[in-house]
């Protein structure tokens, strides 16, 4: 076994990721796979919530593959794989939701933002916080990059580790969240921040017509020097010295300014989504890539089960 810190960390496949999902989190998972033993997976279960079209359901689950692959997940270095292949995290779960109280978890923000909207809202939606306590917890995960709207997830994973453990004695590692704090929130075209629910994103694979209408729409107040919303997506692909430098040289100048974030973000879309496309004419070996990773988690989490039915008193025979 390396002595390497294991890192965790999972996105649910609920559609196209755009730029503000990348800079937010994912670019971490890149970033971060040769310094940590690195456990990437499909949050399918996760989207279950959400999502109850088989096909679409499907699609997006083998998109988020092609995602990781496309922004330069080396499989050689990180584990990926789907969620639903290591189904010891919904037993997991369970034993967490019979230790948890509905008071505790009815402080969730995505718990009680669905409730503010009056939505009719399903046992998954109010449990997924512990799904995600087992899918960390269950690997003994050192650190968990995310961005900032999971980091409350991240606390009440630590709580509920922290009392398993009370109750029941030293079982869980207690998890660090990573949140790069200069990205926390990236903003969108109109301001806002960048979200598939406000239609103000760019799309991470975005094709060049793509980029050229999603940055003609950058929402611009005029009268100002600097148009702070094409400024702001630029800063994630330049460094700010030259930044301000290019915008003081064309002050004023909202179509050229565009022009030159359209050009940079060209040169970062084009390579990504080129390595994507190449591993879509692979799907064999995407599919032996990922039965590999869930085999390789399973034969991970399946001591630590055996140590948490013990420790639980659920008789379990292999
Ligand atoms: P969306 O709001 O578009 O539906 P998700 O909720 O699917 O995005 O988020 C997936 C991941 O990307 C999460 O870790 C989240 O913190 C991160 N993320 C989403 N939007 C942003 C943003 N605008 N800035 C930074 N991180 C983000
Ligand atoms: N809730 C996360 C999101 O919406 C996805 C997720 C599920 C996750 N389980 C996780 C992230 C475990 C990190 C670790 O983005």
């Amino acid at each position: 076994m390396s002595a390497k810190k294991v890192l965790l960390s999972g996105v649910k496949p609920t559609g196209r990721p755009h730029v503000g999902n990348y800079f937010g989190a994912m670019k971490q998972f890149v970033e971060l796979q040769d310094s940590y033993e690195s456990r990437i997976f499909v949050a399918n279960l996760h989207a279950l919530t959400t999502c109850q079209d088989k096909v679409e359901l499907e699609r997006n689950t083998q998109d988020v593959v092609l995602d990781y692959l496309g922004i330069g997940l080396d499989p050689m270095k990180t584990t990926i794989y789907y969620q639903s292949d290591v189904p010891h995290v919904t037993e997991l779960a369970w034993i967490f939701e019979c230790i948890t109280t509905m008071p505790y978890l009815m402080r969730a923000h995505a718990f009680k933002d669905a409730e503010a909207k009056n939505k009719e809202i399903n046992i998954g939606v109010f449990n997924y916080p512990l799904l995600m306590a087992a899918d960390i917890l269950v690997q003994d995960a050192d650190v968990v990059p995310v961005g900032r709207d999971q980091q409350q997830h991240i606390e009440i994973t630590r709580d509920i580790a922290l009392k398993f453990n009370r109750m029941y004695g030293e079982t869980f590692k207690i998890p660090e969240p990573l949140i790069l704090e200069n990205v926390a929130t990236v903003l969108g075209t109109d301001g806002q921040k960048m979200s598939k629910s406000y239609n103000n994103t760019i799309p991470l694979f975005a094709s060049d017509d793509e980029i050229e209408s999603a940055v003609m729409g950058i929402v611009t107040d005029s009268g100002q020097d600097i148009p702070k919303n094409v400024y702001e997506i630029h800063k994630l692909l330049k460094p700010e010295r030259e930044l301000q430098k290019l915008y003081a040289e064309k002050k004023g100048q909202y179509a050229e300014l565009k022009k030159e974030l359209i050009k940079d973000l060209k040169n970062f879309i084009g390579p990504m989504r080129a390595r994507r496309v190449e591993w879509e004419s692979k799907p064999e070996e995407v599919e032996k890539i990922m039965s590999e990773g869930g085999k390789k988690m399973r034969k991970v989490v399946h001591e630590k089960m055996i140590e948490v039915r013990a420790k639980v008193g659920l008789i379990h025979n292999e």
